[in-house]
């Protein structure tokens, strides 16, 4: 699709940019400083009519979502210039669970994880990440969500002239206090985590598409974050990688806890990573469900999608 591709083009653009602002320079608070209240002493709601967090979704102005849900974004609106984006996207997603967004290309699926770290801000509508709301963050508390959340980027965001090694190194100095040694030990760890050890002093250049993924994913988590949010981890990948990539997806889920929410338009990496899905289709999330069920739907949009 020619418009599509040329949109793809455009995005591409945007995330180097996002990627240099997505987690500014500055002190690492430990403290966890300067967080205050949050919710402006509103208490959390509790389970709503008892379905599990990821079915149901509040209203705007209703609060603070109940503790067990890790991110929820209520009814976002966002345009650029004339073109609406969103258009009332909301969902839900599970703490210590994976979630997945498919959709077409131009949906407005990266538009919409980008509100989780406040890369973008909605016209209308509320995201909550941890029980708070993000696009109110502003300084400290801003800086210090974004170190809890780890992000790989649409077009992987590494920088060409560091080998592996200094580009994690580079991260790390920038977000942490860790001392050399200390970095350098949670480099090898996590290099090997991912299996690519021996690529430390390699340059991006010199690694497969897949191996840039599973360096973009170790960069991701080297600060051991709480969520990870992961836009097309697989994308362009053979199926082997796009197996490998997405087993170490549910490895950092079931090992360490992490929640997290994946766009993918990859049926392989939905099936092994989703424990829920989600699909979104002229600006809002049109539905939400298994994959099965997102699969069966009878909507001529998601049998378009998946082809059956
Ligand atoms: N910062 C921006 N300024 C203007 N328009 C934007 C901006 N970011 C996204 N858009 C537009 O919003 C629409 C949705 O973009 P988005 O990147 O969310 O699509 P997507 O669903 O992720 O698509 P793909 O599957 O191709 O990555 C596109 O038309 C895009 O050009
Ligand atoms: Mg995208």
């Amino acid at each position: 699709m020619a418009d599509g591709t040329e949109r793809r083009d455009d995005v591409k653009e945007d995330d180097v940019q996002d990627e240099a602002r997505y987690a500014p320079p500055g002190e690492k608070r430990r403290d966890g400083g300067g967080r205050g209240d949050p919710n402006g002493g509103e208490k959390p709601q509790g389970q709503r009519n008892g379905q599990a967090a990821s079915e149901r979704v509040g209203e705007v102005g209703s609060g603070p979502p109940p503790e067990d849900t890790i991110i929820e974004l209520r009814d976002l609106h966002k345009s650029f210039g004339d073109l609406d984006v969103l258009n009332g996207a909301s969902l839900a997603v599970e703490d210590g669970t994976s979630a997945v967004v498919m959709g077409g290309s131009g949906a407005g699926k990266s538009v919409l994880l980008k509100h989780v770290v406040k890369l973008l801000t909605p016209d209308y509508g509320e995201p909550w990440v941890k029980g708070r709301r993000v696009d109110q963050m502003t300084g400290g508390e801003l800086d210090d969500l974004r170190l809890s959340i780890g992000y790989l980027f649409q077009g992987g965001a590494l920088f060409d002239s560091m080998s592996v090694e200094e580009n994690m190194n580079f991260f790390l100095r920038r977000h942490s206090d860790l001392s050399e040694g200390e970095r350098q030990d949670r480099i090898e760890e996590t290099l090997s985590w991912v299996k690519l050890e021996d690529t430390a002093p390699k340059y991006p250049a010199e690694l497969s598409g897949g191996q840039q993924k599973r360096i973009g994913l170790a960069r991701a988590i080297v600060l051991q974050p709480e969520i990870l949010l992961y836009d097309e981890p697989t994308t362009g990948l053979d199926p082997v990688s796009v197996r490998t990539v997405s087993e170490l997806i549910v490895r950092l889920r079931d090992e360490r806890g992490i929640s997290s929410v994946a766009i993918t338009h990859d049926l392989l990496c939905a099936e092994i990573i989703a424990d829920r899905a989600h699909f979104i289709y002229e600006g809002k999330i049109l539905e939400s469900g298994s994959l099965e069920d997102l699969k069966h739907s009878d909507h001529p949009a998601l049998r378009n999608f998946f082809g059956s």
